[in-house]
């Protein structure tokens, strides 16, 4: 079965009713992304920083995958495929895709302050003053602005092994995430679906639609190509 990557980003989960970060009315609007998503933020003030994803797993238990989810997943009858995230909500899991790598963490998962142990919490929140099992704080898994990204070298193999490429929903902003299209094989073809006018590398084919009616035309697309 031919190799499908999807890079997805917080556009994939917009249309569940999860708000993107740098689109007007994003998160960053709202809140100073340093204060809440970065190691120094968590240093400065925790209680801030857990209330902040305290918000965001209450949302996630409210909201459903979208049809980009779902038809993401539902390629998997005819193709091999393989979804990398920037995104910290279940919603590609929950929609039945099963390969996928989170950049960025997941807010269904606490850890200690080593991040060495990985707790599954659902959409509960973590309580102030709450410990792990070696006595640091309880944190959210999330990989903070400051912090390493430990899956990268995995998802640079997985592109570097794609026989198909598609961007959805990243504002292709935040590295190293938005370095990893330079890992694609030459030739590769490239899609990308956003609704907005983003810059789009060389040699995109680009989907200007939101992610269920640009996953909709994608399959198509892919049919066409693969018959
Ligand atoms: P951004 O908010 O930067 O970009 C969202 C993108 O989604 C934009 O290009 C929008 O045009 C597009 N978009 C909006 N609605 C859409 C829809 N219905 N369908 C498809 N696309 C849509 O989000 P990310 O690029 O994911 O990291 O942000 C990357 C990282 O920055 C996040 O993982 C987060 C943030 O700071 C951390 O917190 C560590």
């Amino acid at each position: 079965m031919r190799q499908l990557v999807f890079l997805t980003g917080a556009g994939m989960s917009a249309e569940s009713g999860i708000s993107t970060f740098r689109d007007a009315g994003g998160l960053w609007e709202n809140y100073d992304v340093m204060k809440v998503a970065s190691i120094e933020g968590w240093y400065e003030d925790p209680e801030l920083v857990q209330q902040f994803y305290n918000d965001r797993r209450a949302q996630l238990a409210k909201v459903e995958p979208n049809d980009g989810h779902k038809i993401i997943a539902g390629l998997e009858k005819e193709f091999k495929v393989s979804v990398i995230t920037q995104n910290v909500d279940n919603l590609h899991e929950r929609a039945g895709s099963t390969s996928v790598v989170h950049l960025h963490g997941e807010l269904t998962k606490a850890c200690n302050e080593s991040k060495t142990r990985i707790y599954d919490i659902g959409c509960n929140p973590i309580h102030a003053g709450e410990k792990a099992e070696d006595g640091s704080r309880l944190r959210p898994f999330i990989v903070w602005f400051g912090e390493a990204v430990p899956m990268i070298e995995k998802a640079a193999e997985i592109v570097s092994k794609a026989e198909v490429i598609v961007i959805i929903g990243t504002s292709m902003q935040v590295y190293p995430a938005a370095g990893l299209i330079h890992y694609a094989q030459r030739g590769v073809p490239i899609f990308l679906i956003d609704p907005n006018d983003v810059p789009a590398p060389r040699n995109v084919e680009v989907i200007r639609k939101k992610a269920s009616d640009g996953m909709k035309i994608l399959k198509e697309r892919l049919a066409q190509m693969y018959v």
